[in-house]
């Protein structure tokens, strides 16, 4: 198939180079000209383990255009990947799904024969059949079902492993308005064997955020049972193994600390929460899940506390992005644990294997150390991030207060406590 991908983040990048892989000629656009470039020199826009080496091995029907209306006209498929941010109240932020399926629109009613838009970004139930096809219908002056149709495709791809998670899915999940366009997209995913589910739009689309907010609501649920075994001096990842045996259950996502961070749980928790808010239902369990997941990171200083007076200290933290394998900051749980600290008056030296730069930018009045080792000459170590690197050094004789249960600092650190732990 000709497939055009709008939007070049690492939902679209990733989307775009692996059906590609799977032999589809792909054309991307994006507004940024910059990653357009990045894609003809053969350099992914984003960082994503094995993403280059697919792109070098399939640039040769890989193609990008800043004309979205000769995207569409060079392909069958459309999708749509472009950001969904939180506006300031947590509600959806729609303005990039708005301004492409108007760029398609104008291109669908210039164009022959039935084209299909799959929506893959993240939106809030309703919003294919509220906001997509009707912009699609004013700019094309065609019918969904007649001129066009459109599917809801989300993703499930978890930063960093997104390449692994495009080829190995659990399932896919296609909504659809009519049968055509459902098998169309369904059969793009043949290569991979799981389930295929085809269910009406807003189905599909309540499916990826009920997904990510049981995920939320997990980390949440094993952070607050994780505060009551610590005052009982129980460890409670032994609790969520035991737990996780249940096959009712499943042990995944039960990794106690300070919290979830990423661009996706605290979004999509905090648009579900609007949504239920403007539907007129409860959301007292998500509500549960965001303030657990704030006041998370606050437990890493308090315990802190009890073991020195902290003004004036040289506090070291070890890990800034949001999780291992990315230099991603946004919502990580090192922005509430720095502020913490700094309005405790301490000083602050960091380490990060990638997200340094990113986090100077958003903190450029703390110190930032060249290796993990260095951090260690501080008053105490706080562990926010489990890089790999972090399990290999020697923490003897260090004040350390971990958040995310760094065995060998568990082991060596000459005073330990662990947030959960
Ligand atoms: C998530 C979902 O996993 C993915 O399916 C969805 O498409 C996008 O959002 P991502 O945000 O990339 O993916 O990262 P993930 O690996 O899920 O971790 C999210 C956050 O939860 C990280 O801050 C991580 O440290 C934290 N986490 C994860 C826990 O605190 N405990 C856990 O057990 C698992």
């Amino acid at each position: 198939m000709r497939i055009s991908i709008f939007g070049t983040g690492y939902v679209g990048s990733v989307t775009g180079i692996c059906l590609a892989h799977w032999g589809h000629q792909v054309i991307f656009n994006d507004i940024d000209t910059r990653k357009l470039d990045m894609i003809e020199k053969g350099r992914p826009p984003v960082y994503e383990p094995g993403l280059d080496d697919l792109l070098r091995k399939n640039k040769g029907h890989i193609a990008t255009t800043d004309n979205p209306v000769q995207a569409v006209q060079q392909s069958e498929i459309s999708f749509i990947c472009v950001g969904t941010p939180s506006n300031g109240d947590g509600s959806i932020n729609l303005q990039y799904v708005e301004q492409v399926c108007s760029d398609i629109g104008q291109a669908v009613a210039r164009k022959e024969g039935i084209h299909t838009v799959v929506v893959k970004s993240t939106v809030i139930p309703g919003t294919t059949e509220g906001v997509v096809i009707p912009a699609l219908e004013k700019q094309s002056g065609k019918k969904a079902g007649k001129g066009f149709s459109v599917v809801s495709n989300p993703e499930f791809l978890r930063e960093g492993n997104a390449v692994h998670d495009f080829f190995n899915p659990d399932r896919v999940i296609i909504g659809a308005q009519d049968e055509t366009s459902g098998e169309l997209v369904k059969q793009l995913y043949s290569p991979v064997d799981c389930p295929k589910m085809i269910t009406s739009l807003k189905t599909s689309e309540m499916i990826k955020y009920v997904s990510n907010a049981f995920l939320a609501t997990k980390i949440s649920f094993a952070n607050e049972i994780g505060n009551l075994c610590k005052v009982h001096g129980i460890d409670s990842y032994e609790v969520f193994q035991g737990v996780g045996m249940d096959a009712r259950i499943n042990p995944a996502f039960f990794r106690s600390g300070i919290g979830f961070g990423g661009s996706c749980f605290p979004k999509d928790v905090r648009a579900l929460i609007e949504f239920a808010k403007t539907s007129g239902t409860e959301r007292n369990i998500l509500q549960a899940v965001i303030t657990t997941n704030e006041d998370q990171p606050k437990k890493l200083v308090q315990l802190l506390k009890r073991h020195l007076d902290i003004p004036g200290k040289t506090i070291g933290i070890l890990g800034l992005a949001f999780k291992p394998g990315t230099d991603d900051i946004r919502e990580t749980r090192a922005i509430p644990v720095v502020r913490a600290l700094l309005d405790e008056k301490a000083h602050i030296i960091a380490y990060d294997p990638l997200a340094m730069d990113n986090f100077r930018r958003e903190f450029p009045g703390i110190s930032y150390a060249r290796t993990a080792e260095e951090v260690l000459a501080a008053d105490a170590i706080l562990i926010v991030t489990e890089w790999p690197e972090f399990d290999r050094i020697d923490y003897t004789g260090k004040t350390v207060i971990d958040g995310r249960r760094v065995e060998r600092a568990k082991k060596t650190a000459g005073m330990y406590e662990g947030v959960c732990w």
